[in-house]
């Protein structure tokens, strides 16, 4: 298998919205945190299949903005190896605690955070109807409040 490597976008690279917007389907919420974050991509033979975006939330805590990976690449573990990178660089720089959020529908997000060691400290109710200007369906479930998993480092 070809190795996956993962490193930090530089500032002049052309951002990855295609991944991005899979994780979060407003680039105008996008470009609110995108400019002030630390962008990390996974690659494979020259091409980036990946992403996660770290911005600090204060001087202890990070968050992961948003993780995504090119749906042909998903369920294959990358995912969850991208989440155990952004641990480790979190805590490299210092970081005591990592965040992430994410809708009340996205069933197998949740899964997938928890088995990595997070879990939730808080709901922000009504998040995604105060946000977003287009209602939300995942899993046939609407997504309207953000639930913040956190994970010591
Ligand atoms: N539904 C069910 N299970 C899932 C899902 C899902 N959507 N995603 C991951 N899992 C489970 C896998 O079955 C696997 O379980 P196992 O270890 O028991 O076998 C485990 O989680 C790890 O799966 P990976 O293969 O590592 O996950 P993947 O490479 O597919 O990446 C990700 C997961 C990032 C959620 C990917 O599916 C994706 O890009 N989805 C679209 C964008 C998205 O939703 N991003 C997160 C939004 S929240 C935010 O960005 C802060």
């Amino acid at each position: 298998m070809t190795e996956l490597t993962i490193r930090r976008l530089q500032k002049q690279e052309e951002i990855p919205y295609k991944l991005l917007l899979l994780a979060d389907p407003s680039k105008k919420n996008i470009d609110i945190y995108i400019f002030s974050s630390d962008i990390y991509i996974a690659e494979k033979e020259e091409k980036v299949i990946a992403c996660y975006v770290l911005k600090a939330a204060d001087s202890k805590t990070i968050e992961i903005k948003n993780i995504a990976v090119d749906p042909a690449s998903q369920g294959k573990g990358i995912g969850k190896f991208l989440l155990n990178n952004a641990c480790e660089i979190a805590s490299k720089n210092g970081f005591k605690n990592i965040i992430i959020g994410t809708g009340n529908s996205s069933v197998g997000q949740l899964y997938l955070y928890q088995q990595a060691g997070f879990s939730i400290i808080k709901i922000i109710k009504n998040f995604f109807p105060d946000n977003y200007d287009e209602p939300i369906i995942e899993n046939g479930i609407e997504c309207r409040d953000m639930l913040v998993l956190s994970k010591a480092l």
